[in-house]
């Protein structure tokens, strides 16, 4: 399959994909912008899997560090096989009244870091005529949660497409849309997850596996869990005014909702 190469490799549902895809002795390149952290990261699973792991520092929110990861893709030395595009954040403010340099901040690397690496991959991998492209959506790309669901609706609608016109290239391209999982995301962003019960949560390992499975199968879409499928369901089929009262701003403020 050639290497993969993970964003947002050294945390939560990243780093979960890093330790599956090595399990399967693949070789890796981790992207995350805390250099120390993701050098850890690269030797633990080099000593413990024996396969070759890269480190690619990059804020991709920036447009230097997604070209760079976008040139990584593209490079015809150790070719990627498989692009995740996994690196994200919550914004942790609401829209009105939040910093406008934060709301680009989250765009550039959760939209337009997406697309430039995206891009990079269907070129390259169509050339070659294999390779898979994993983007890490989210549930809330289905419920009106401020920009971040903006964003994430973005890339699965993106990503969906995506995957119908490669369609007999040998290349495919898979959205992942979790619900709540347990990793650092809500603490960066300053939300409360005691707020939610505990079985709403999933493991990391359990979403990466899901993920990992589906872009094995070539599904453009998968949404990880019973629980979320039905989340996801109501989402779909319930009228807008209803999902503004259930998933909309507003529950955010009050009881936090799923990001
Ligand atoms: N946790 C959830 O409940 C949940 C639910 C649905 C979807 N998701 C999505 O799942 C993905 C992974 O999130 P997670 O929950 O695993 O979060 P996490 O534990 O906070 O990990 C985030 C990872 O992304 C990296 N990262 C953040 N900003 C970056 C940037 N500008 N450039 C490069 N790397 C960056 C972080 O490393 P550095 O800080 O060192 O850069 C870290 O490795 C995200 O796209 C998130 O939106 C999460």
């Amino acid at each position: 399959m050639g290497s993969a190469l993970v964003t947002g490799a050294t945390s939560g549902i990243g780093l979960e994909f890093a330790w599956e895809l090595a399990a399967e002795r693949n070789d890796l390149v981790l992207v995350a912008r805390n250099e120390k952290r993701l050098a850890t990261v690269a030797e633990n699973i080099r000593q413990v899997a024996n396969v070759q792991v890269e480190v690619l520092p990059a804020d991709l929110a920036t447009e230097s560090g997604a070209r760079a990861v976008a040139e990584r893709v593209s490079a015809e030395e150790r070719p990627i096989g498989l692009l995740i595009n996994n690196a994200g954040f919550g914004l942790g403010q609401e829209f009105i009244g939040g910093s406008l340099e934060r709301e680009l901040e989250a765009l550039d690397a959760m939209v337009r870091a997406v697309l430039i690496t995206s891009h990079a991959a269907t070129q390259t991998m169509v050339g070659r005529g294999y390779g898979a492209i994993l983007n890490v959506a989210s549930i809330a790309s289905w419920s009106l949660n401020g920009t971040y669901s903006a964003h994430k609706a973005w890339v699965r609608t993106f990503t969906e497409g995506l995957a119908a016109s490669l369609k007999g290239t040998g290349v495919s391209a898979t959205a992942l849309c979790p619900g709540l999982v347990r990793t650092e995301f809500h603490e960066r962003a300053h939300i409360d997850a005691d707020a939610w019960f505990r079985f709403a949560f999933s493991s990391p390992r359990t979403v990466a596996r899901i993920g990992l499975d589906a872009c094995r199968k070539g599904q453009p879409i998968v949404t990880p869990t019973l629980l979320y499928k039905a989340a996801e369901l109501g989402l779909r089929l319930a009228p807008r005014p209803v999902v503004t009262l259930v998933a909309g701003p507003n529950v955010t403020k009050l009881a936090g909702a799923p990001q």
